[in-house]
């Protein structure tokens, strides 16, 4: 169904003599670090909004109901929030397995809240990977990680995390929030407040 990417990744040496590399997580990277860091500090990137347009059949979903994950699609002016993680190049071997359906290592400029800008290295799954599903409806997708469940877990705790991730880091994100609010109708529960995050 997809191509592995993990051995395109490791062709990646950008990095590899650097003691330390700035990680940029937007997704599940934001809420779930099962790796060593060094160091966590929010960020945001430009020119690339987060979108679940990617299909996941090995994380969230299965092959016969993939689920959808988030990615990166270019968009001018577009800010996206997240936490950067500074890791050492050995962590690579793990994320690049964990990042293995359609994901390829990217270098970005990420900044922080304080205004420092750093270089470091996103995990990108582009237009042209066999796993990207593309553009639907924030409804259709709700829907469609609805009914989806992988050996991760159930789509609809990657998108709720993610979505009170973002609100912990006091980023907007109207397309998360939506589906959020979609999926949260479907499965009969009560709306969040988002107002109640930003005190
Ligand atoms: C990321 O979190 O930065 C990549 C996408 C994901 O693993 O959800």
């Amino acid at each position: 169904m997809s191509v592995n990417t993990i051995a395109l990744n490791r062709q990646m040496r950008r990095f590899d003599d650097h003691a330390s590399v700035w990680l940029f997580g937007y997704g599940s990277i934001i809420f779930k670090a099962d790796f060593p860091y060094l160091e966590r500090r929010p960020a945001h990137i430009t020119g690339w909004a987060r979108r679940f347009w990617q299909s996941s059949h090995d994380h969230r979903g299965t092959a016969q109901a993939p689920g959808r994950v988030v990615t990166l699609v270019p968009e001018q002016d577009a800010v996206c929030a997240g936490m950067a993680y500074l890791i050492t190049p050995e962590v690579f071997a793990h994320l690049d397995h964990r990042e293995k359906n359609g994901y390829l290592r990217l270098v970005t400029e990420m900044s922080f809240e304080d205004g420092q800008v750093a270089e470091g290295l996103i995990y990108i799954a582009a237009d042209d990977n066999e796993a990207f599903a593309g553009p639907a409806s924030e409804l259709e997708i709700a829907r469609q990680i609805a009914g989806a469940v992988g050996p991760s877990g159930r789509n609809s705790e990657y998108l709720l995390k993610l979505a009170q991730a973002l609100r912990e880091l006091g980023a907007e994100d109207h397309h998360v929030f939506a589906i959020e609010r979609h999926l949260l109708q479907l499965i009969g529960q009560p709306p969040v407040l988002s107002s109640a995050a930003h005190p």
